[in-house]
């Protein structure tokens, strides 16, 4: 996939949501975006701000492996802000996609992560990925449901592989076959 390649657009209360993958041009809006939900304290596996110089470095290497077929990334953008992101790597010789996503608070709850978890099964399809897998804390109930809405059911558990807030927290991986 092309950096900076639009998928599809779609309104959402009166405002137009862009899908496409992202460039390095997203650096400043995609570290905003990771930064926020770190402030929020949202179950995510990072707990720390990133750096710009650690998100370029990232962003660099992610856009890498877009172009070479080995990942597949789309961001949601209103009004020029990127408000939601979504990944999926391929695990080398396994055929196994593992996904990501994060959406800004403000925009939770409106169908955008249901759209782009759809848009990368899609696309995992086409690329006869066979399965699919994340990573979800326990506690993550939106993510829970988003993701069993969509097909994933628990295959493992990591009993308290998270110590979050003063208690531990066990790590769920969910899947679904394509
Ligand atoms: C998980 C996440 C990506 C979902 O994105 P989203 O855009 O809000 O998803 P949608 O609007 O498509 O769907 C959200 C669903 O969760 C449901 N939901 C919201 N709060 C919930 C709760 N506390 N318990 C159970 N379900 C809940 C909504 O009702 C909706 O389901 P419905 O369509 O059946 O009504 C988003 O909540 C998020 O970014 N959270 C913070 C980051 C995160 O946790 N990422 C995942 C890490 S594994």
């Amino acid at each position: 996939m092309k950096p900076n390649l639009f998928i599809e657009e779609f309104t959402i209360k009166n405002a137009k949501v862009t899908l496409r993958t992202p460039s390095m041009d997203d650096l400043i809006n995609l570290t905003l975006l990771i930064n926020s939900l770190v402030s929020e304290n949202a179950q995510i596996a990072f707990t720390q701000k990133v750096t710009i110089e650690s998100e370029r470095e990232w962003l660099t290497h992610h856009i890498a492996s877009l172009e070479q077929n080995k990942s597949i990334s789309i961001i949601a953008e209103i009004n020029n802000e990127v408000i939601a992101s979504s990944e999926m790597q391929i695990q080398p010789d396994t055929e196994i996609g593992i996904i990501g996503i994060i959406v800004k608070k403000n925009f939770r709850n409106l169908g955008i992560g249901t759209r782009m978890l759809k848009v990368i099964i899609a696309q995992a399809n086409q690329r006869g990925i066979k399965r699919l897998r994340l990573h979800v804390l326990a506690t993550n109930n939106p993510a829970i449901h988003t993701y069993a809405a969509l097909g994933f059911t628990e295959t493992q558990r990591i009993t308290n592989q998270h110590f979050r807030d003063n208690q531990y927290i066990d790590e769920i991986i969910m899947e679904r076959t394509l």
